[in-house]
């Protein structure tokens, strides 16, 4: 990128680039953060694309609302929520639930191993690549906006995105020509906007930003001089799509119990239900007593088309935010424990993102929050724009890199005019003196792993916990060297006192040592770790003559292998849905509802790799599939032992219990005939009474003829 000719400064914008809606904001001359509205007046474009129809514009793409209203008429091409993939590689536990969330293909790259791509029109694209068309558009629509060519902008991304997440965030902004002044954590960006200017600050701040698909909150502290994220956590697969789906569930029953036929596989109208149960959720959200839904195009097992037409109330509502509201408590709850902060040790509490807007959240918060009647919690201005607003207020505030030698360079430049060093770990220098710093804290040590003494699993904490970072000078330890043959250092993340307890990050292999250093000399390990959190790592050996200093940047792409209570459950996750749609209408609701939730649950264990939990739901949910669910257990369970060696019986428990389920639906009181002629069928052919059961079968043809 280096001899890369820097174009003429333009405009400098903020872009929260949302796994839902993406949006550009820029300080205008009145000093103030304004949201750039796009090509269509709308405050934020959907992060969606999708492949125009017409060949002669083969490889254009529709972005943004035109691409989203496509998605009822071709979901399989239609790409969403690719912030859920970025910079993750293709066997990452996470992209393994996403595939079965995501109505689109995702494939691993043919010309990279490991790599992901998604499938569109014809095309392969990689997620930074997707990304890339998202801000292009952002990137125009605010050129035509300002008049005025968009040159910088400073990207958003969640607290908890790790270095090549953010670094493909930083790549898709490249591709889309844009010189990208810095990454910035989102909550930091609401907190900025939030009380940039202000003079009295609240102290400490827990930014909660529920969004489409994530929920994240992060606490800061903010002085009179900067803003510092101190923690974060959350639940990344949780946020308004969630509500969506739930209030989906609740109109697929209301169509069943009409007649109607809602397949799994029927993208389209999913993706229209999907949209309806959304428009609701927001009308309900405002108040109102009822949302009305008209015209959905639902068709009986016969053929025929059903007239539909619904109400859905606050109660529906209600019900669809009890499992979300839950797992919100939990979320906060956990991470509110596991950092020792009472909620009273808390000063505000700023709601954004567009699900704050669901009173039952703002209500659970009060709840958690202001038990001491200390008023605490409160919305955003503009929850949904806050982000953006604060990405646009930091890109005004950045004027040029301060170099670990202390000189001022220009925002462009690559490297130091002085000293030629690269500026990745400089540090910003600021418009004002009024600007306030922008640091964080080291969420966890890092540090090394090596043999001392007859203690081979010695732990060497470097950079400590709660370390203020960007650090641009290295921190640095020394050992003794253990062997002159060559040198391994194990770079781990952790704070747990032995080396095999924390994690491996990476693993470096010093093989050629400077001829004249012995076993037992001084080996000096230099950690420094920049703004974008890539880790520098320096070796030196202080007793040799020798030049030698190499330096690493941390590659942490290599992955953990997954874990086996979390491959299990993997397994398990299809089963279950399968289950759930081949005998639903024998599964009374309740327990329905609750394993859709078990399923929703395990998902989130999976993404989170919580092994604990992995094992707790993979038990929950085999015991209601093997045994909770009645009359719908023992089929399924029949169907699967025999099958394998009566395949004539299998075959004849299935229409069996396809007979049923048509019976429970047409609530045909011969039901209860062939319920207990099945179940006597089940029972001999699971008790091996092959024989007896291979009578019941001539009885049972005879029943179900
Ligand atoms: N008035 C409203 N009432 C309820 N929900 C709303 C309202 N307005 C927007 N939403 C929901 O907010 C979500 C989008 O929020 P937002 O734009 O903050 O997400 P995002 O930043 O794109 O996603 P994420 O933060 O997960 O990356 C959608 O689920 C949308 O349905
Ligand atoms: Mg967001």
């Amino acid at each position: 990128m280096a001899d890369m000719p820097v174009p003429r400064r333009g405009s400098s914008i903020g872009i929260d680039l949302g796994t839902t809606n993406s949006l550009a904001a820029m300080v205008g001359n009145s000093g103030t953060a304004d949201i750039l509205p796009n090509r269509a007046g709308e405050a934020w474009t959907p992060s969606v694309i999708s492949p125009r129809r017409s060949k002669q514009e083969a490889g254009n793409y529709l972005v943004g609302t035109e691409a989203l209203h496509n998605f009822g008429r071709d979901p399989r091409n239609t790409i969403r929520s690719i912030k859920r993939l970025m910079g993750l590689t293709f066997n990452d536990p996470t992209v393994r639930v996403a595939r079965e969330q995501i109505t689109y293909e995702i494939l691993e790259d043919p010309s990279r191993a490991n790599a992901l791509v998604v499938r569109i029109g014809g095309s392969l694209l990689t997620p930074e690549e997707v990304s890339a068309k998202i801000l292009e558009r952002i990137k125009t629509d605010a050129e035509e906006r300002l008049n005025n060519p968009v040159t910088h902008a400073v990207i958003t991304v969640p607290a908890y995105f790790k270095e090549p997440q953010r670094a493909a965030t930083w790549n898709a902004g490249l591709l889309a020509g844009l010189s990208v002044t810095a990454i910035l954590d989102e909550p930091t960006a609401a907190a900025l906007s939030e009380y940039h200017g202000v003079k009295d600050s609240p102290a400490r701040v827990l930014v909660f930003d529920f969004g489409g698909g994530t929920l994240d909150f992060s606490l800061l502290q903010i002085t009179n001089s900067g803003f510092t994220v101190i923690s974060y956590g959350g639940d990344n697969f949780l946020g308004g799509d969630d509500i969506d789906r739930g209030l989906a569930r609740v109109i697929t029953e209301r169509i069943f119990d009409e007649g109607g036929v809602v397949k799994e596989d029927d993208y389209r109208l999913q993706a229209l239900l999907k949209q309806e149960a959304e428009a609701a959720k927001k009308i309900l959200s405002s108040g109102a007593d009822t949302a009305q839904l008209n015209n959905i195009p639902v068709r009986r097992a016969d053929g025929s088309m059903l007239d539909l037409e619904m109400e859905l109330t606050p109660a529906d509502l209600a019900r669809t935010m009890a499992p979300i509201e839950r797992r919100v408590r939990e979320a906060l709850e956990k991470y509110l424990r596991k950092e020792s902060l009472p909620p009273e040790s808390i000063t505000d509490v700023l709601m954004v993102g567009g699900s704050s807007a669901v009173p039952a959240i703002q209500r659970l918060l009060r709840d958690i929050f202001e038990s001491d009647g200390v008023r605490r919690v409160r919305l955003a201005r503009s929850p949904m724009e806050a982000v953006a607003k604060g990405a646009a207020l930091y890109a005004k505030m950045i004027v040029g890199v301060r170099c670990i030698c202390g000189q001022e360079n220009n925002l462009d430049a690559k490297t130091c005019v002085k000293c030629n060093k690269t500026l990745q770990s400089g540090t910003f220098t600021m418009d004002d003196a009024t600007s306030r710093t922008i640091t964080s804290r080291l969420p966890g040590s890092m540090g090394v792993g090596y043999r001392a003494g007859n203690d081979a699993d010695a732990y060497q904490v470097i950079l400590r916990k709660g370390s203020l970072y960007p650090i641009t000078e290295p921190i640095r330890e020394t050992f003794r060297l253990p062997s002159t043959l060559k040198f391994t250092l194990n770079i781990l993340e952790g704070d747990e006192l032995k080396a095999s307890q924390n994690h491996l990050a990476s693993v470096l292999q010093v093989d050629q040592l400077p001829p004249d250093v012995k076993e037992g000399d001084p080996v000096t390990v230099g950690f420094a770790y920049d703004r974008n959190r890539i880790l520098y790592i320096s070796i030196t050996f202080p007793s040799s003559k020798e030049k030698f200093s190499p330096q690493w940047k941390l590659d942490r792409q290599k992955e953990t292998p997954p874990d086996e209570a979390i491959n299990a459950l993997l397994v398990l996750l299809p089963r279950v849905r399968n289950f759930l749609n081949e005998y639903r209408d024998l599964i009374e609701q309740g327990v329905r509802l609750k394993l859709q939730d078990d399923l929703d649950q395990a998902q989130n264990a999976i993404t989170t790799s919580n092994r604990t939990e992995a094992e707790r739901l993979q038990g929950v949910m085999s015991r209601s599939l093997f045994d909770g669910c009645g009359i719908a257990s023992t089929l399924f369970m029949a169907e699967h032992t025999i099958a394998q060696d009566h395949p004539k019986l299998g075959h004849a428990v299935k229409e069996g219990a396809l007979k049923l389920r048509q019976q429970a639906k047409d609530r045909d009181p011969e039901k209860e005939t062939t319920r207990k002629a099945l179940e006597q069928l089940v029972t001999r052919a699971l008790m091996g009474e092959k024989n007896q059961a291979s009578e019941d079968l001539g009885n049972w043809d005879m029943l179900t003829r």
